[in-house]
């Protein structure tokens, strides 16, 4: 008897106990930006976008990046199929998640500064 309750008490431990780590891996942030940093400039995105996602010039100017106000989905089906001068990153190169993890990074920069905040273009 004290047996079996003990048994059916450790089901309610276990059972509870996945249903917490449930909970918690839906309220968990969709992208993780230190790893996003480190593919960002291990994939070599920063070459053409800037360190600090500020963008740059390749054969004609790259758009900035921090602060993309592209959501999660958009950004990745874009690296999948990009036009023109932006290389494609295809899901064997750059997996779901690691391309999350660049846009929890980029999300994650600063961005360009407000021009009001730029003591040199108010006079
Ligand atoms: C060889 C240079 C180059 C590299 C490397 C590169 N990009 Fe780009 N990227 C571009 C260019 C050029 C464009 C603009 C494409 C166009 O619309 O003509 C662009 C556009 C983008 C855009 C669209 C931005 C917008 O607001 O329109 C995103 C997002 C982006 N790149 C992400 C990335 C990521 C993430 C990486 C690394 C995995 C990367 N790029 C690597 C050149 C590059």
């Amino acid at each position: 008897m004290a047996r079996q309750l003990s048994r059916s008490l450790g089901i309610v431990v276990i059972a509870t106990a996945l249903a917490m780590v449930a909970a918690r891996a839906d309220d968990a942030p969709s992208g993780d930006p230190v790893n996003g940093k480190r593919v960002y400039l291990a994939d070599g995105c920063f070459e053409c976008h800037g360190r600090a996602g500020q963008g740059g010039q390749f054969n004609y100017q790259t758009p900035a990046l921090a602060k993309t106000a592209l959501p999660v989905e958009s950004f990745i089906a874009f690296l999948r199929e990009a036009p023109n001068d932006m290389p494609s990153f295809s899901a064997e190169v750059l997996s779901d998640k690691d391309a999350a993890d660049i846009h929890a990074f980029l999300q994650s920069l600063p961005g360009p500064r407000p021009v009001k905040d730029i003591p040199q273009l108010n006079p």
